[in-house]
């Protein structure tokens, strides 16, 4: 039988390529949108990483999803380095989440308190995906808008205490693999693992929407 965290990247494939290729990513990652517009979808992922880390603490002693959390992940610090930089030091004020970005936080915050195999299907889809691809989006970002390389603006691409990305993807795997559920669980696992690619999708769409291209 096929390994869980294979069985979980095989079930999202597809996903993966539709919010790669979805024409906000496209927009942003071929230099057609302005900083205005990668500064929105990093005060996106600000309400995201809030509410996938501020129950962290608690869940670090849970049985399924104590093992991933790790605090060479978090991103919230990075997320506002970044934001103090690209929005000035008052970069609170004035932030809001899009109608998809708040639903997207909200099924991370219920199962962050309710559900937390349901959570480490969130934990793998946002960490290592940057882990991966986030580097791709880090080098673009760089050199679209004249960021230091691996300064402030893109900070939150940057795992300062991860020397090895390729080996910790490995571990983390390993960490799926391990993961104590019977099968029914582990097909709910997957399916909200499905249901986290959707809800970034669903972010990205409104994006797309608030910064479309002047043809
Ligand atoms: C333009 C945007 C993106 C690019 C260029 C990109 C690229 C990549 C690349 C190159 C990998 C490495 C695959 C490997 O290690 O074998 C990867 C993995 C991954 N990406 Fe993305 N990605 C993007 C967007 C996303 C988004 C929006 C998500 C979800 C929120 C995501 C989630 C993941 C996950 C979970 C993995 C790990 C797959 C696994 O090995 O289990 N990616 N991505």
């Amino acid at each position: 039988m096929d390994s869980f965290s294979n069985v979980i990247r095989a079930a999202s494939h597809e996903q993966h390529v539709e919010a790669e290729t979805s024409t906000f990513m496209s927009d942003l990652l071929g230099g057609r949108l302005g900083v205005d517009a990668y500064t929105r979808y990093t005060e996106q992922l600000w309400f995201v990483y809030e509410a996938l880390e501020s129950e962290a603490g608690r869940l670090a002693s849970d049985a399924v999803a104590g093992p991933f959390i790790r605090p060479e992940l978090f991103r919230r610090g990075a997320l506002e380095r970044d934001l103090a930089h690209l929005r000035g030091p008052g970069w609170r004020a004035g932030m809001s989440a899009l109608p998809a970005t708040r639903a997207y936080a909200e099924r991370v915050r219920e199962c962050a308190e309710r559900w937390p195999a349901g959570y480490v299907a969130h934990h793998y889809t946002r960490y290592l995906g940057d882990l991966s691809g986030g580097q791709i989006i880090r080098d673009r970002a760089e050199k679209a808008w004249g960021f230091e390389r691996k300064g402030d603006g893109v900070r939150f691409y940057v795992f300062e205490e991860i020397g090895n990305p390729a080996a910790f993807k490995r571990g983390y795997r390993e960490l799926l693999d391990a993961v104590r559920a019977d099968d029914l669980e582990k097909q709910r696992v997957v399916a909200e693992c499905r249901k986290a690619f959707a809800l970034n999708t669903a972010v990205f769409r409104e994006l797309g929407e608030e910064f479309p291209l002047s043809a």
